[in-house]
């Protein structure tokens, strides 16, 4: 039994099948072929937060993969009435084959984890958001036929995001290249233990110093979900952090623009950017589904 709380989970020959297999089923679903390979199977999908992709995506995927999937919003279970996650954990583990959560704490997901014993899946912390990197290397592969070598520059908050960037960059080979603003920096222990494993990852003082050649730009809302008490003043430090046309300007001339959505056009990026031909959100956002339809085969599957 295996967990996927991080990226660092998976190691460097899995997170290569995986992509593999992700385009794989991607062309299986395009051309109409069951692929029925979890048939029987459960995931619970515990939410704390609010999602659009992530539920749909894994909500959809078990089903494509003949399986089943039970959304259980903590508003509407026992966990939302105190009931300890342990419990919770063991409970779930006796009924149904994996689970997904998302909530705030990483350490609540890491609790949960230590006292399930079917697959745990980080559907996202206020630490790291790893099923969203899955997509975006399969978009990237898609796009650029690669994934190693490439540069990914990311601007903006210090955040989830750029936490599974950076948890990615040793396993999956890429550069990655940050400006984030004054006080808004990234976990200090997770860039040191990221690039410990081996990770090419560096900080820039400035967007324009970051982006300079990238193959893939990136970045993400300034206030994210639980901060939004912080929105106004994150509004006025993140000024000069915008992804807009003049930043692009200055990575490769083919860079692709990504976000993980939801976008705030005007604020973290332009409209010209995210509704422009270097954007590939959409395909970003639908390969969601197929990134996690590998993940959810390599961990309930009878080979997991
Ligand atoms: N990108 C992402 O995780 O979207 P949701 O919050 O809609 O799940
Ligand atoms: N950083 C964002 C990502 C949403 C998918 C948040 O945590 O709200």
């Amino acid at each position: 039994m295996k967990h996927f709380l991080t990226l660092a989970d998976l190691t460097a020959a899995e997170a290569a099948q995986l992509l593999a297999r992700a385009k794989e089923l991607k062309a299986l679903q395009k051309q109409g072929i069951p692929h029925a390979t979890l048939q029987g199977k459960t995931l619970g999908m515990i939410f704390d937060k609010s999602s659009t992709r992530t539920r749909v995506s894994f909500e959809v995927g078990m089903f494509q993969l003949g399986g089943h999937a039970l959304f259980l919003h903590s508003n509407v279970t026992q966990l939302g009435r105190g009931e300890p996650v342990a419990d919770s954990a063991r409970v779930l583990s006796r009924m149904v084959d994996g689970i997904t959560i998302r909530t705030y704490a990483h350490s609540t997901l890491e609790e949960f984890a230590r006292h399930a014993t079917v697959p745990v899946i980080n559907a996202l912390t206020d630490l790291t958001h790893p099923c969203q990197i899955l997509a975006d290397l399969l978009t990237l592969l898609e796009h650029h036929g690669a994934v190693q070598d490439k540069t990914v520059c990311w601007i903006g908050d210090g955040n989830n995001m750029l936490h599974s960037w950076m948890n990615g960059a040793a396993i999956f080979g890429y550069r990655l290249r940050y400006a984030c603003p004054e006080g808004y920096l990234p976990d200090a222990r997770l860039l040191a233990a990221a690039q410990a494993q081996g990770g090419d990852i560096s900080g820039y003082a400035t967007p324009a110093e970051a982006v300079c050649g990238a193959d893939v730009v990136t970045t993400d809302v300034w206030a994210s979900m639980g901060q939004e008490d912080e929105q106004q003043q994150r509004m006025r430090d993140f000024a000069g952090f915008q992804v807009d046309s003049a930043l692009m300007s200055g990575a490769a001339q083919n860079a692709l623009f990504m976000h993980c959505l939801p976008a705030h056009r005007g604020e973290e990026v332009s409209s010209e950017v995210i509704d422009g031909p270097q954007s590939v959100v959409w395909d970003e956002a639908e390969n969601r589904l197929h990134a996690q339809k590998a993940l959810l085969e390599l961990l309930l599957g009878n080979n997991g």
